[in-house]
């Protein structure tokens, strides 16, 4: 795949099938991705997996999280609201995807569903933790962990698989750390569900849009 065509092709993938994916393509991908900048060199990134049962033992308690509506308490601080323009695009997204689920805004049973399905890491079979040593300094450690997060997401293409970067998936950091042994002085970042898309279900295929070039591009 050329590099244009893998950048156009990536998006968020939010319906998965089954199929588990063998351990090999993970570290296959990883080992490609490794190779993303960060700062220094000194490439932060623990990357922690969970597939087969751990993965299912994590879906089945972030759903029993979200049933009972337990809020959030992440290791890092997440973006709770947005104004502006922030905002109006945040708003799109969301608008268009019930749009294109066929799910109406007041149906609220759906809308449920939806976002239980999405603790249900949207039936990825596996999902790739990125996690830093608590002592790093955050906002620079965040961004490398963006740098191969993202690198990740590309890499993985190269297998036919799809991803998607969970904030969810890290609502509950201390369940995740419980299942997976990751020791208390870790933070975990950002969790990216993978697997193979299943593209018979509209959130397998959705499409956000992006603002125009000239919105975003200034030659000052
Ligand atoms: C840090 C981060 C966290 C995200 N968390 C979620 C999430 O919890 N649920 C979700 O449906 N999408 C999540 N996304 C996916 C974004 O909604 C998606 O990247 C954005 O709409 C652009 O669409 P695209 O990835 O398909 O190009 C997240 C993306 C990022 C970068």
């Amino acid at each position: 795949m050329k590099l244009d065509e893998a950048i156009r092709n990536r998006k968020s993938v939010r319906a998965f099938r089954p199929d588990p994916v063998p351990r090999e393509t993970i570290s296959n991908i990883i080992e490609l991705a490794r190779w993303a900048p960060s700062w220094g060199n000194t490439q932060p990134w623990e990357i922690v997996i969970a597939d087969g049962v751990k993965a299912k033992a994590l879906a089945d308690t972030f759903e029993e999280e979200g049933k009972k509506g337990t809020p959030p308490r992440p290791d890092i601080e997440m973006p709770y609201s947005f104004s502006g323009l922030y905002k109006n695009r945040y708003i799109n997204l969301g608008r268009n995807l019930l749009t294109f689920m066929g799910v109406e805004r007041d149906d609220k049973e759906s809308r449920m569903r939806d976002y239980l399905n999405m603790y249900r890491l949207f039936g990825a079979p596996a999902i790739i933790y990125l996690v830093i040593d608590g002592e790093l300094n955050m906002p620079y450690s965040c961004l490398d962990l963006g740098s191969i997060g993202t690198t990740i997401c590309y890499s993985a293409l190269e297998y036919g698989l799809g991803t998607i970067y969970l904030a969810a998936s890290m609502h509950f950091p201390d369940i995740v750390k419980r299942v997976l042994d990751i020791p208390e002085n870790k933070k975990v970042v950002i969790g990216i569900a993978i697997g193979y898309p299943n593209t018979d279900m509209p959130a397998g295929v959705f499409r956000s849009d992006r603002a125009p070039l000239e919105e975003i591009l200034h030659f000052a």
